[in-house]
């Protein structure tokens, strides 16, 4: 490791070092921010591509199990247009392609546009990929790059984006995540905020599909789904749920086995996805945890060390905001992320960002009287990172004191990335909207819940040569 990470990591080795002496930290920073407003409609970020019904609000999304496909999924408004992708692996060389499907919705007295979805499969990894879409000259070309075969020391980064809404705030922490280097979006819910305005006005849909196509497009976005994603409004006789959600979002529920577009997991690089819907049936014989019982053991370690879950409610969470809301997905799932050692659960839904301790409430229940989170190795890391930039604003008062089980808390918009080193390390930063600043602001080496034991650790040294103890050796200080 060279004297530059030394430089950057050795002060917050002794600011991880005071955090432990004297419990977690709420960090005090206080930075001006844009106000908490949407953009206008009729500014650049949402501006339409030219062109007769050429194809707007492009994204895309890993398409099945281990990464050798990706739906990609756009809007034309004028008229349905063709739902076939062109792809090839070289520039302006479309020899292959695919043929997508097409839906369109009403919601109250908004009508959709023409919605593509069409899965590209059979694909290489580690390759990147042109693919072009829509018809004649208002064709649009696009690119996105495989991940590497699924293997447990597959390097790859991911960037932790939630509630991102769309303001000027929404608009900086997307700019900011796309100078990460970031290879893939574990979006955590709450996209576009459009059922903040009257009658959950489908315009609002529309614009926030054009302001993060700049990443969606080049990159897939994993997706799972939050409260503002429900839509549920009787008043408008709108009984369904998640409708905007579902028409606009596919995810490839199917090659997990799963009978939601709100729940399912995939593989990628070293890592295993675990995507849960807050806001779906959870409790004991409900399809999600039929489903999440068996997925959990699908999980092979061996091939991919990471476990990660994403839900939108934290269960771990020490703001005044929606206190509490992740209890009840805590009383069902908690002893299971334990039991398979579930390395860290990203949620959003809280607009700030919190990282926990180790920690679980297991033994809790109505008569044991052990109402209190305590250390425990074999728990994942609950990160909050609900704190996109939405016209929401802020949640800024956190419960005084600070729990035991918080670890680091700020009330500031940003981003984060964890980036898999191998099947033992990973870097986990959070980045506050913070421009020229190149110190994160939560730094985090994480140890593999299941590599990281001492027996696997000693069996690693003994057979497997592509190990690199070196390189995180001095730092076991800032390990958790
Ligand atoms: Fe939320």
């Amino acid at each position: 490791m060279g004297s530059k990470w030394l430089l950057v990591i050795l002060p917050l080795i002794l600011t991880y070092i005071v955090e432990i002496a004297l419990g977690g930290k709420t960090s005090s920073f206080v930075r001006s921010q844009w106000p908490s407003t949407d953009i206008p409609l009729d500014n650049q970020a949402f501006v339409e591509p030219d062109g007769y019904n050429a194809p707007q609000q492009v994204h895309i999304t890993q398409g099945d199990y281990d990464g050798k496909a990706v739906i990609i999924s756009w809007v034309t408004t004028s008229e349905p247009g063709s739902s076939e992708v062109l792809y090839g692996t070289k520039e302006n060389e479309y020899n292959l392609k695919s043929q997508g499907e097409l839906k369109n919705y009403t919601f109250f007295n908004y009508k959709s546009g023409y919605i593509h979805h069409c899965l590209v499969s059979d694909l290489e990894y580690n390759t990147k990929y042109f693919y072009k879409i829509g018809d004649g000259d208002s064709a649009r070309e696009f690119w996105f790059q495989t991940p590497p075969e699924i293997d447990p020391d597959a390097p790859y980064k991911f960037g932790i984006i939630g509630d991102l809404g769309q303001t000027y705030n929404s608009l900086s922490t997307l700019q900011h995540y796309m100078q990460t280097g970031g290879q893939t979006v574990l979006f955590v819910g709450d996209l576009s905020y459009a059922d903040n305005y009257k009658h959950n006005d489908g315009i609002r849909w529309d614009t926030w599909g054009r302001l993060v196509e700049p990443s969606c497009a080049y990159q897939p976005w994993i997706w799972t789904s939050g409260n503002h994603e429900i839509e549920y409004r009787p008043d408008l006789g709108e009984m369904s749920t998640h409708k905007a959600f579902l028409h606009r979002y596919a995810t490839p529920h199917i090659a997990s086995n799963s009978s939601s577009t709100l729940w399912y997991a995939v593989r990628r690089a070293s890592a295993h996805i675990i995507v849960l819907s807050s806001y779906s049936p959870f409790v004991k014989y409900t399809p999600q945890w039929l489903w999440l019982r068996d997925e959990l053991k699908r999980v092979d370690r061996e091939k991919t060390p990471w476990l990660i879950v994403l839900m939108h409610a934290p269960i771990y969470n020490s703001n005044e905001a929606h206190y509490m809301e992740g209890e009840s997905m805590r009383a069902v799932f908690e002893s299971w992320f334990v039991q398979y050692k579930v390395d860290i659960v990203f949620s959003g839904h809280v607009h700030a960002y919190e990282r926990s301790y180790r920690i679980s409430n297991i033994n809790y229940n109505i008569t044991s009287g052990n109402q209190y989170p305590v250390p425990d190795k074999s728990a994942p890391v609950y990160i909050t990172v609900g704190d996109g930039g939405n016209q929401e604003g802020l949640a800024s008062m956190f419960c005084d004191p600070q729990p035991d089980y918080s670890a680091f808390r700020e009330a500031s918009y940003g981003h984060s990335t964890l980036e898999l080193k191998n099947r033992t390390h990973a870097l986990y930063q959070w980045n506050r909207n913070d421009d020229g600043k190149h110190v994160p602001t939560d730094f985090v080496v994480f140890r593999n819940q299941y590599w990281g034991s001492s027996t696997r650790r000693r069996r690693l040294k003994k057979y497997h040569h592509r190990w690199n103890p070196n390189m995180f050796a001095s730092f076991e200080d800032i390990l958790i």
